[in-house]
């Protein structure tokens, strides 16, 4: 994943790009760059965060009303100042920026090379510039919509030519790509962060569309042939200040204090979430496709729907999704993509390969007027603001609030009796109480553990999403290699993992499952570990077994 912006207006456009990416730096900072046109192009770009760029470069002093940003997190080729975007053609008048990855960039670099053309970098993106270069007989929208049927793969594209330099050229197929419409400028972004503190007039471009930006506005077209797209131009109601870290050090640390505010407004949605619930019910087989955090969330419906509402439920990693389900899915099921940014390239994939075979679409994700939300059949929000934090952490806790609501809604309409819509209001401030009140004890924690290499997380049943879900923030954020056990999995291979002075976590709240999780405890407590417990209540038992215990409260078995 990487950051990227393109900016045309009447304003210096070098500074305006350096903020854009500051805000986009959370998707890619091992190198950046920044092009603009200024009679000829200028270029420059550097390995790096952006703030180590800045000490080297002044990139703020670049000439030019008209320009294009880019954060790099390496796919093809190290991150050096050679591999760093803007990439250019062989005279230096084409830059190209770009997010995803072109899948024949191989076959397409031979082909080029053969014509003489001559390579920079190492990167995949390179061949778009050159390709650009290679049809320019055609003008630069013609050339750049021949590149475009040539490459395969996923691509965000935007590209500048100081031959004709009052316009940007963008497409998109498979990697987020949003337009936003300000007074007299205009911007093209892989995040609505990029330019919010500008404009929160935003235009979604979809798959299979290219566009060209101008001082004098947007104009869509379809790549395949040509003809011109209507567009709609939407009001976002984030705020600027959203989009700033608000006194945190990190986006994430205020991510994680914001989910009181997120559960609230999530809350709002109930409505919505009736409506999934009545459409959901209407089908025979269900299943819930996502990736990463929300394919975790995911995991909870297997607990919850099958046990409350007696529904099977099989949630499917959507990468995983079309050479396992994409065999049997037809119309009679209802599929369930969860996706915070609504754009996931395999959660799309999976839930158009769905749609094809004739199921209805469900999606729950944050962003509306993302791709998946056009495209599914029913959509519900979480409305949690934006997550701007690489890790998942709001979005994680307020797609499981819509996941616990939708199955009080279905319960409802089964005639059973469950409702959690009264406990899920309690949350915000149970949640509130635990982030104030464990801040020094993990501070503790970090201080301990923050040079360990290996990390596990236990939980049985319902605390098993949560487990795995753990892992995965430790893993995301500290770089340490975790995993998330269901703990019953121990005694199958993995207790050989466990040594002297491994922190375990183990989620052992008073549930069902709650003698059983104590005896893993015991095991891995025998190998030497270091366990620090979350449990649901003053639990002396617990207390006995190791000294780092959590006490979180419980509002109900299945909401811990
Ligand atoms: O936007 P999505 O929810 O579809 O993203 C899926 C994953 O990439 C995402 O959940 C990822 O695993 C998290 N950012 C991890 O914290």
């Amino acid at each position: 994943m990487c950051g990227i912006i393109g900016y045309v207006g009447t304003q210096r456009a070098a500074p305006i790009i350096w903020d854009a990416l500051r805000h986009l730096e959370y998707r890619g900072y091992d190198s950046a760059g920044i092009a603009t046109i200024s009679g000829s192009l200028k270029l420059v770009k550097d390995q790096g965060k952006l703030d180590e760029i800045a000490q080297k470069h002044d990139f703020e002093a670049i000439e030019g009303q008209i320009g294009i940003g880019h954060t790099r997190w390496a796919t093809h080729g190290p991150p050096s100042q050679i591999n760093a975007h803007p990439h250019t053609d062989c005279s230096d008048s084409i830059a190209v920026i770009h997010n995803g990855i072109i899948e024949n960039y191989a076959s397409l670099k031979d082909e080029l090379q053969e014509k003489g053309h001559k390579f920079k970098s190492e990167t995949d993106t390179e061949v778009v510039a050159h390709l650009i270069e290679e049809y320019k007989d055609d003008g630069l929208e013609g050339a750049f919509r021949k590149a475009l049927e040539r490459i395969e793969g996923s691509f965000a594209l935007v590209v500048l030519d100081a031959k004709e330099p009052d316009k940007i050229l963008i497409a998109r197929h498979f990697s987020p790509l949003v337009l936003g419409v300000g007074n007299d400028e205009y911007f093209a972004a892989s995040d609505i962060p990029a330019f919010l503190h500008r404009t929160n007039k935003v235009v979604y471009v979809q798959d299979g569309q290219y566009g060209v930006l101008s001082k004098d506005g947007i104009k869509l077209k379809s790549i395949s042939d040509g003809s011109e797209i209507k567009y709609e131009v939407t009001e976002i109601k984030w705020s600027s200040e959203m989009a700033e870290k608000g006194g945190y050090d990190h986006f994430t640390l205020k991510e994680i204090h914001e989910q009181p505010e997120a559960i609230s407004e999530t809350l709002r949605s109930e409505q919505d979430v009736e409506k999934v619930a009545e459409a959901l019910l209407k089908q025979k087989r269900f299943y819930v496709v996502a990736c990463g955090t929300s394919y975790n969330a995911g995991l909870v419906t297997k607990y919850l729907f099958e046990k409350f509402l007696g529904i099977p439920v099989e949630p499917v990693i959507a990468s995983e999704f079309m050479q396992s389900v994409g065999h049997v899915v037809n119309e009679d099921c209802g599929v369930l993509a969860i996706s915070q940014s609504g754009e996931t390239a395999d959660t799309l994939a999976a839930l158009r390969l769905a749609k094809k075979k004739g199921a209805k679409t469900f999606a729950i994700t944050n962003i509306v007027g993302s791709s998946i939300t056009r495209e599914c059949d029913f959509s519900v929000y979480t409305h949690a603001g934006p997550e701007i934090g690489v890790v998942a952490t709001k979005t994680f806790v307020t797609q499981l609030v819509i996941l616990y609501l939708l199955a009080s809604k279905m319960a409802k309409l089964l005639g059973k009796d469950i409702d959690y819509t009264q406990a899920l209001r309690k949350t915000p401030e149970l949640i509130e109480k635990i982030l104030r009140s464990v801040e020094d004890e993990i501070d503790e924690l970090a201080k301990k553990y923050y040079k360990c290499d290996n990390f596990y997380f236990l939980g049985r049943g319902i605390s098993f999403p949560a487990a795995a879900e753990g892992a995965l923030k430790l893993k995301e954020i500290s770089y340490a290699h975790a995993e998330g056990f269901a703990a019953g999995e121990l005694k199958h291979g993995p207790l050989a993992l466990i040594s002297k002075s491994t922190p375990v976590f183990v989620l052992a709240p008073k549930d069902a499952t709650y003698a059983k999780t104590l005896g893993n405890m015991q095991e891995v407590l025998a190998r030497g570990a270091d366990v620090i417990a979350l449990v649901g209540e003053e639990d002396a038992h617990v207390k006995k077994l190791t000294k780092k215990v959590f006490v979180l409260p419980m509002l109900d078995e299945y909401l811990s």
